[in-house]
């Protein structure tokens, strides 16, 4: 059989190459490299878990770092790894520094490379991302991009060989998940929020946590909503937080990372969703609920334009999230729309083209 290598190096991307993972078991041999950028149990083992996932075949434990240290050790490691492997090709998915040591590892060898999650694009070259993106979807063999507007964007930049609409695994990843975390999931009693009103939230973009003023003034809107907010917080956050010395003592709950059940089932039940991550704006459009990013810009356009996620300064986030969580039409009025991201077959989609052309 076939060899086909793929890289992950964080949580969003064990969670969305989860389904091509388990599409690809059984038509190719898999070879599955953790760069180890996330370590802590909480943000990767527990996944492994909860997903039902292999072991990884090797980690390269690049930890914490530089943007450069993480990309460069990730580099090594990838090439290493091809070299002595020589699949058929291999995938790595979305922005991350994984992305980019994979990209620039393939393509110097002359390694097939997939990307998955091509064409996004938050035109911010400033965020560590978009630089990743833009590289990876320069020199990838295979463009698996989620939506016609992602296509968009790479036809904008001369690249147009080997690009596929396959929608976006985080749809195989939700619809495959959401139910068992109904049944097992009991995150809500645990958390005193069962059937009640309460916002969901995450924050953890560099551009909102490496300012702690901002993060400062952000907590603090969570702080003085009128309805219970829970937020898992990721290391960096909690790190940050912890140096100003935060505690909060109104409706802000700071918890640990969630498994992906458990986050599923809060995010499912939630009256509004409050994040800067990317997964998460996708999430709630396909789990109808409304969703607030605190952000200036988005690479996931289309849940802006069809209405179910809007971009909020820290300054606009109380008086939203007060609407939402007050008017029931208001709220309404942001749902309607979980087919943005296509309808759950992402996985079988790549592993088909990679199928055919590998
Ligand atoms: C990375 C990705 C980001 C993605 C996010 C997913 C890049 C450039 N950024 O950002 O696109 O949205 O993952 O969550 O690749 N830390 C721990 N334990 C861990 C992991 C991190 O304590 O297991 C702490 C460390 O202090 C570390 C900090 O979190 O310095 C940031 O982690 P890092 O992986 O560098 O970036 P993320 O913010 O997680
Ligand atoms: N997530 C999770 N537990 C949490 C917070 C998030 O399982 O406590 C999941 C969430 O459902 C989504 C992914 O992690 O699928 C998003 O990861 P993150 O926000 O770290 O990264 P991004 O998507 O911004 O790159």
């Amino acid at each position: 059989m076939r060899e086909l290598a793929v890289v992950v190096g964080t949580r969003p991307e064990i969670i969305k190459m989860a389904p091509v993972i388990r599409a690809a078991e059984g038509r190719f041999d898999l070879h599955l490299v953790h760069t180890g950028q996330h370590y802590d149990d909480e943000m990767s083992g527990a996944f492994f878990e909860s997903l039902d996932l292999p072991t990884p075949d090797d980690n390269l434990e690049i930890g914490s770092g530089s943007q450069a240290e993480q990309t460069a050790s990730g580099l090594v490691g990838v090439e290493a790894m091809l070299s002595e492997r020589e699949p058929a090709a291999v995938l790595a998915l979305g922005d991350t520094n994984a992305v980019l040591s994979t990209a620039l590892a393939a393509s110097k060898l002359s390694t097939k490379f997939g990307h998955v999650e091509a064409g996004l694009r938050s035109f911010d070259r400033t965020m560590p991302e978009e630089v990743n993106r833009v590289v990876a979807d320069h020199v990838a063999d295979f463009s698996f991009a989620p939506t016609a507007k992602a296509i968009e964007h790479l036809e904008d930049e001369g690249v147009t060989a080997g690009v596929y609409e396959t929608g976006n695994t985080i749809v195989d990843a939700c619809r495959d998940h959401a139910p068992m975390a109904a049944e097992r999931s009991t995150v809500l009693e645990d958390l005193g929020v069962a059937g009640e009103d309460y916002v969901a939230a995450t924050i953890h973009r560099a551009s909102n946590t490496d300012d702690p003023e901002r993060l400062r003034e952000i907590v603090a809107v969570l702080d003085s909503a009128s309805a219970p907010v829970i937020l898992p917080a990721h290391p960096r956050t909690t790190n940050v937080l912890d140096e100003m010395g935060y505690e909060p003592s109104g409706s802000l709950r700071l918890v640990d990372p969630l498994d992906y059940l458990d986050f599923l089932q809060l995010l499912n039940h939630a009256r509004v969703a409050v994040t800067d991550s990317g997964g998460i704006q996708e999430e709630t459009s396909i789990l109808e609920v409304p969703c607030l990013t605190v952000r200036p810009n988005t690479e996931r356009p289309e849940t802006v334009a069809a209405g179910v996620n809007e971009l909020v300064e820290p300054d606009e986030l109380e008086g939203r999230l007060e609407t939402l969580l007050t008017d029931d039409a208001a709220r309404e009025a942001m749902t309607g729309h979980p087919d943005l991201y296509g309808d759950g077959s992402a996985g079988e989609h790549i592993v088909d083209v990679l199928d055919a052309q590998t």
